[in-house]
């Protein structure tokens, strides 16, 4: 060990930029920041001064001057507000055509200007003002605030955070303690995930067995979904929102300039609903509130009277709700039931609809029109396009950005949620200590690096999405805690994606400023992860060997190592280059330290070196940009994908293709085995392949088959089949194949659709 990386030991000068000294962590970063020399202390600013006959601003200055620290003062009404003889906190409306959510900030010897067009400019720049004093050196003591002249509006007007309720239940306090949050990152809608099929958490006043039967479930499933031994903890768990909760919590969200999007899931994830009123499902039930996390069968039928409930449903959520958008779900809708169905099939017949698709699309339709009959808009996950959009509606892209693009083509509007950047239920991190996900990866800097708008979008099109939002499934988070580690700080990066234009954002100079909102968020106690900080790597084609590089987290520091066999059994104070070859087996780990000392988590590796260690991969089939790993290299790194989780760096995934790799060994070598890694999770949709196929060449160009084994259906877990080469096998090209499992069968999860086939690590031996 210590022999290989003492070649290494090259003490490369840190990389990293370190932002202008005085510059404020302001997160989301303000469009112009101006600093001037010289300070004015919040203690000596002794007057509000603020527009005559205007309630909501009077409120807003007083119940923020105590915020501010403001001490003693006097409130002044002017129909022109300017700065007083005292130093004062001057709130001045403007006329400006653009944003409603613009605003200015002047700080002087006179004290504080702010200047906005609405009630929410002030806001914002109150939230501004907050980070501007809490930016200040700590040591100082006064509260103190830079001269400083701040211009600012963001770049797009829907920036989101959801919340599902039902997988877990969030208390009222939590959920205000999750507004707080976002509007102190400004972000402006909060979208209510409040029924699915393991509870409703919605009192609806004219069918009161939704929450008496609905909210409740009998117990939870405990694992991840496909693990599926440890079953139910069998204990009773549920709760809801009473209609007069509900209404305190958008008011305390509208107070902070929140609007509330409630969700009620249809015709889908309504297992909770059915178990109530069973009545309103296709086979009549009994149903029961579901245990395990999944998509079900049963769903809304799309008869009369199921439309009329719904319907019904949606007059009382409408009348709790007074923002614009209503979503009603539409997501991950089996057909099955509706095919069976003798009410279902009357209806197909009597509007000559072709398929079920168009059965989802009408059964939308009608929930759509009746919502704008009602004023509402209507806002449906990416689904919603199956089978014809609705007309007005706003479509949710989640499966990808491809459903946001299809319906800003059709000029409908748009808000972006693909799983790749913007799922915060998915792993943050590759440490095998972070806590049970659902799978996924989708670290800070995936998330800070989102892209709303497609470059396919034309400018005409582009302005059709709306912006962004963050989604927060609650399946594998049981508590407040364990959601905002999920939430924070990614959040905060997809905050700032929102408001700050692509051309003002730069990772390391953000991981810069979150620093300090980092520190705020201990010192309120408030859960927040520091995943972003783990030390992780990657991997190259080397010359006999893998080239390996530590990616280095966001913020200055250096790398520490231990080997396998540490001689003084401590940490190695050793500051590695940031890359070197990896040629034989070796067992390390590594760890990042700050400058304050601290140590990130370990990043512990075990490096197996293989004939096709570091050699030239190709896939005929390319690899999900859902699951990239990192890069095809991945499969020939030396380094197995981890048993516990698909996704990450070391796992590729292919949606429905065939694995067919071909890998140059660089020279002819002996070959005795191969084997493979394949994830299979049959409840997440992943499927070993048929067999696994072994060819050879010796000129790269024709390839005979020298072995093969037929894979048989095992439990959900890992596999590493090996196949035997023939005694005397030589080669120099290697020819991997492995046929996709293909369709999935109806009645399992995912079916009719394509099997993903997850590849691992192939050693070749
Ligand atoms: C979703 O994640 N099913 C919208
Ligand atoms: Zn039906």
């Amino acid at each position: 060990m210590k022999q290989l990386f003492t070649v290494f030991l090259i003490c490369k000068a840190l990389l990293f930029t370190v932002s202008a000294q005085n510059a404020p962590a302001i997160i989301p970063k303000p469009k112009l920041v101006k600093m001037a020399g010289g300070q004015v202390t919040v203690s000596d600013i002794t007057q509000l001064v603020i527009p005559q006959k205007n309630p909501g601003l009077s409120r807003l200055a007083e119940q923020y001057a105590g915020v501010l620290g403001l001490q003693k003062y006097k409130i002044t009404e002017s129909a022109t507000p300017s700065f007083a003889q005292d130093k004062s906190l001057v709130f001045q409306l403007m006329q400006r055509e653009s944003s409603k959510e613009y605003y200015s900030l002047t700080i002087t010897k006179n004290g504080i200007l702010v200047l906005a067009t609405t009630e929410r400019g002030f806001f914002y720049a109150l939230q501004t003002l907050i980070q501007l004093l809490e930016s200040q050196d700590p040591q100082k003591g006064a509260l103190i605030l830079p001269f400083i002249y701040i211009e600012d509006e963001p770049a797009f007007s829907y920036r989101g955070m959801h919340l599902d309720v039902a997988r877990h239940f969030f208390t009222v306090e939590q959920v205000k303690q999750y507004l707080d949050l976002m509007a102190r990152y400004k972000m402006n809608y909060f979208h209510w995930h409040l029924t699915d099929d393991q509870g409703w958490r919605i009192e609806i006043k004219k069918f009161p067995l939704l929450t008496e039967v609905g909210a409740w479930r009998k117990g939870t499933h405990q694992g991840h979904a496909h693990d599926k031994k440890a079953g139910s903890d069998n204990k009773p768990y549920g709760g809801y929102y009473t209609q007069a909760e509900i209404s305190e919590v958008v008011r305390y969200a509208a107070e902070r300039q929140i609007e509330v999007i409630p969700e009620i899931e249809m015709p889908g994830h309504s297992s909770a609903a059915l178990a109530a009123y069973p009545e309103f499902g296709c086979t009549g039930g009994p149903y029961a509130v579901e245990t395990r996390w999944g998509v079900f069968s049963d769903v809304f039928c799309t008869k009369d009277t199921s439309l009329w409930f719904v319907k019904e449903i949606l007059n009382e959520v409408c009348s709790l709700f007074p923002g614009k958008y209503i979503h009603i779900g539409g997501d991950e809708v089996p057909r099955d039931r509706w095919k069976a169905c003798n009410n279902c099939q009357a209806i197909r017949k009597r509007l000559a609809l072709k398929n079920e698709d168009e059965l989802q699309s009408y059964f939308i339709e009608q929930v759509g029109n009746h919502l704008f009959n009602k004023g509402k808009a209507l806002i449906g996950w990416d689904e919603i396009l199956d089978g014809g959009l609705a007309p007005n509606a706003t479509v949710m892209s989640w499966r990808g950005v491809k459903g946001g693009i299809e319906a800003a083509k059709m000029k409908h509007n748009v808000i972006m949620c693909p799983g790749s950047h913007c799922y915060f239920d998915h792993y943050q991190s590759e440490s095998p200590r972070e806590p049970l996900a659902i799978g996924g990866f989708t670290n800070l800097e995936k998330v800070y690096s989102f892209n709303p708008v497609p470059e396919e979008l034309k400018p005409a099109e582009a302005r059709y999405v709306l912006g962004a939002q963050g989604n927060l499934w609650t399946e594998y988070i049981p508590d407040v805690n364990h959601l905002l580690y999920m939430a924070f700080p990614r959040a905060i990066a997809l905050a700032e994606v929102l408001w700050t234009p692509a051309s003002e954002r730069n990772y390391l100079e953000f991981a810069d400023r979150l620093r300090l909102h980092a520190r705020w968020f201990q010192k309120n106690k408030i859960n927040f992860s520091h995943s972003y900080l783990d030390l992780g790597y990657r991997t190259h084609t080397g010359k006999d060997g893998v080239e390996f590089s530590f990616v280095r987290p966001p913020v200055p520091g250096r790398i520490l190592i231990e080997s396998e066999k540490p001689e003084e059994g401590i940490v190695q104070d050793y500051t590695l280059s940031d890359t070197f070859l990896l040629d034989k087996s070796i067992e390390f780990a590594a760890w990042y330290q700050l400058p304050d000392n601290s140590l990130g988590r370990s990043l512990r590796l075990n490096y197996q070196h293989h004939l096709a260690a570091g050699k030239n991969i190709n896939l005929l089939n390319s690899p999900s940009e859902r699951y990239p790993g990192m890069g095809v290299q991945c499969l020939v790194n030396g380094f197995s994908a981890p048993e516990t989780r698909y996704g990450g760096n070391e796992w590729i995934g292919l949606e429905g293709q065939d694995l067919e790799a071909t890998i140059d060994l660089g020279a002819v070598k002996d070959l005795s085995q191969v084997s493979v890694q394949f994830f299979n999770a049959a409840s997440s949709w992943i499927y070993l392949p048929v067999s696994l196929v072994i060819l050879s060449s010796e000129d790269g160009k024709n390839y005979k088959e020298i072995a093969r084994t037929v894979l048989a259906e095992t439990e959900d877990r890992v596999i590493r089949p090996s196949v035997s080469m023939p005694e005397g096998s030589k080669s120099r090209y290697l020819r991997i194949s492995a046929p996709n499992y293909g369709l999935i069968p109806k009645g399992k999860p995912g079916g009719g659709h394509k099997a993903w086939l997850f590849i691992g690590e192939i050693i070749v031996e």
